[in-house]
């Protein structure tokens, strides 16, 4: 039986409000023949304003939709934070957590990504879990100390019910946007070990870092890689969906 594949896109500061309302127009017939595909799960994760239209095209089209950050507390004094009940109203039910971009260029902690980890999951919500290591610390020979740092992080003191409910995604931090790609075997390995770590054999674990059309046959078809988390090849609906129908092909 061919493996479930979970194809989401991660928009990041890209389409506006009007912009999702176009990517929309051109996504919905195109996605129409994936629709009743049980081995697909689409998702996308757009910026806080653009949550409005896309949880409207998301719903038509019968995919799942997120936030691409949140805070973990319910509400206060944390000016420019977003909550998570203000994201439940708007229907979001995944929400990307820990991607290198929040890790690197906003400094925040392990500390900070393991407590949104928890609020997500008290809330009923399914996290996306994202952890990787740079280029620096993969050529130094440190990519599983920094890995198992940020995984047990995030995981320790939840249940296994809980750590099953995570949606992982491995996203080399060298590999992102920069139109290179860890190998089939490089990802597998990462992927491979992850669940294992993880102590979950069902657990789901995506790979992202450029994965386009092109790439995608050979990473999907790996034994440990659940699926892929696009950013570039996600803005657009054509090329994010070539990504499943070349790994199908
Ligand atoms: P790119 O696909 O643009 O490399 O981005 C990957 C990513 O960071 C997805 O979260």
């Amino acid at each position: 039986m061919a493996k479930k594949i979970y194809l989401y896109g991660n928009w990041k500061m890209n389409n506006t409000y009007s912009e999702t309302e176009k990517f929309f127009v051109d996504f919905a017939p195109a996605y129409e023949p994936f629709r009743n595909d049980k081995n697909l799960e689409v998702g996308i994760f757009a910026p806080f304003t653009s949550l409005w239209p896309l949880s409207q095209g998301a719903k038509k089209s019968g995919i799942v939709f997120g936030a691409q950050n949140v805070y973990y507390e319910a509400k206060g004094a944390f000016t420019g934070e977003i909550s998570i009940p203000m994201l439940k109203e708007y229907g979001v039910t995944h929400i990307i957590i820990g991607h290198s971009e929040r890790r690197h260029i906003f400094g925040e902690p392990d500390e900070m990504i393991a407590k949104k980890v928890k609020a997500v999951l008290d809330a009923g919500m399914t996290p996306v879990l994202c952890y990787g290591e740079t280029l620096e610390e993969r050529e130094s020979g440190n990519t599983f100390t920094v890995m198992e740092r940020q995984l047990k992080s995030a995981i320790s003191g939840l249940t296994p019910d809980e750590v099953k409910k995570i949606i992982y995604a491995y996203e080399p931090v060298w590999a992102i946007g920069t139109g290179k790609t860890a190998t089939p075997d490089q990802a597998e390995e990462v992927c491979k070990w992850s669940r294992e770590l993880i102590g979950q054999p069902e657990a789901v674990i995506l790979y992202g870092g450029s994965v386009k059309g092109s790439n995608a046959k050979e990473l999907l078809s790996m034994k440990d890689i659940d699926g892929a988390l696009v950013g570039g090849a996600s803005l657009k609906p054509a090329p994010f969906l070539e990504i499943y129908t070349a790994y199908r092909e």
